[in-house]
């Protein structure tokens, strides 16, 4: 039997499992950077395109280098005809994170170069992936209404495009910029359930196509990138801020966790949440909507003082991309786009330094014994 006085970390809580370059996590503090660079200062000045470089290569670009990788991502948007068919023919119409995580898998099969293992050869992997899972999800959804897919528009920067090929129309000013500041605020975040994932997929030698489908996979849970969607789904349940506090205590009663709140690593309030509200009340400012703002801020307030937990980065995301007109279904997609620059990071830091990543387990099933034959069991 097992020594119960074995330290067991579940969920690998607090267990330091790699040394990374990418981004320093201060849960303590509340505060999150990406290659030294505060994450709110960069979601407020760089675009998604920037910190994608710096997150790649681990410097911010100069206006060349921008404009190259820039140029890199638009040749890279398109995607096959042959990939187009299979999201058309996908059976059972599948919810787009499940699509998306379908098709990232199946790009594997059209990889110029599938026995190059190289490091520059899995960078241009990356920035492949990075820049058609946009295409892809939006290109499933429309499909999925029964419109036809739009191809990439090279004149649009990235986020801007997606909204071009999921609405047919470019953003306004001031929607583009707020999709921008929420991909930056998701792009990265450390060893969390998908980008570790990813990690332990990419430590066998698997391919980049592999481990970025282990990562949507993990993504998609509702424990990690889809909170989001149950966190609006929340919102429109309550109805209105008076209603807030009832609702709160009839769930935590209940035993049921409130989505969007919570973290293993921020017990004092998680950053990127802060800049989200704050995009949040200027849309709710800006667009003639529903207000989204003032029943969050209430469900906030009253997760704090009835259960001492703070929002997380997917509970101001929620109606930040619902007032920017974005289908619940594709919120989990969305975070996948913006998360794909933080696990290329990941998976390529992984193969630079790599070991195979298999932790141990304490055993706690029977105890050795006797094999009986078929014809002895009763
Ligand atoms: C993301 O890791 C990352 O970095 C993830 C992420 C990223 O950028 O990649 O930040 C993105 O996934 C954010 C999290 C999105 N998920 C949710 O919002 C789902 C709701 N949150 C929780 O289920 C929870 O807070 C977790 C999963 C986020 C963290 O869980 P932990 O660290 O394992 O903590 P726990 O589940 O052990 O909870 C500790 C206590 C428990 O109370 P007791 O049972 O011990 O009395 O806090 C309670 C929990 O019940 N609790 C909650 C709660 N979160 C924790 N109670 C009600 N509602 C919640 N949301």
């Amino acid at each position: 039997m097992w020594d119960k006085e074995a330290n067991v970390a579940r969920g690998l809580a607090g267990v330091i499992a790699a040394v990374t370059h990418i981004s320093l996590i201060d849960g303590e503090q509340g505060q999150l950077s990406y290659c030294g660079y505060d994450v709110t200062e960069l979601a407020r000045k760089s675009s998604y395109e920037e910190v994608s470089y710096l997150l790649l290569y681990g410097e911010l670009p100069t206006a060349g280098q921008l404009e190259a990788f820039e140029q890199l991502l638009l040749d890279n948007r398109a995607i096959s005809p042959a990939l187009l068919d299979l999201l058309r023919n996908l059976p059972g119409a599948p919810k787009p994170a499940d699509a998306l995580r379908t098709a990232v898998s199946a790009m594997a099969a059209t990889d110029s170069s599938p026995s190059d293992v190289s490091r520059p050869a899995n960078l241009r992997r990356a920035v492949r992936l990075i820049a058609q899972m946009p295409t892809i999800a939006a290109a499933h959804w429309r499909m999925r209404q029964g419109e036809k897919p739009i191809d990439p528009d090279p004149s649009l920067g990235h986020a801007s495009n997606f909204v071009y090929m999921l609405f047919g129309r470019a953003p306004r000013q001031v929607e583009a910029r707020f999709l921008d500041m929420a991909m930056i605020l998701m792009a990265e975040h450390g060893l969390n359930a998908s980008t570790f994932a990813a990690r332990v997929t990419a430590a066998t030698l698997a391919d980049i196509y592999a481990a970025f489908t282990s990562a949507i996979g993990a993504l998609n849970g509702p424990l990690h990138g889809a909170a989001n969607a149950e966190a609006m789904k929340m919102l429109l349940e309550i109805g209105s801020p008076e209603k807030v506090e009832a609702y709160i205590r009839a769930q935590l009663m209940a035993g049921k966790r409130i989505m969007g709140f919570g973290h293993r690593v921020y017990k004092s309030g998680d950053p990127r949440a802060i800049v989200l509200r704050e995009v949040l009340a200027t849309l709710d400012g800006d667009l003639n909507k529903p207000r989204w703002c003032k029943m969050a801020m209430e469900v906030e307030d009253q997760v704090h003082k009835q259960k001492n937990l703070y929002p997380n980065v997917d509970f101001y995301c929620a109606p930040t991309l619902y007032s920017l007109g974005f289908p619940m279904e594709l919120f989990t997609p969305i975070f996948a786009c913006s998360r794909s620059i933080g696990w290329a990071a990941h998976i390529l830091e992984q193969y630079d330094d790599n070991k195979l990543i298999r932790p141990d387990a304490v055993y706690d099933g029977p105890a050795q014994r006797e094999y009986t034959p078929l014809a002895g069991r009763k």
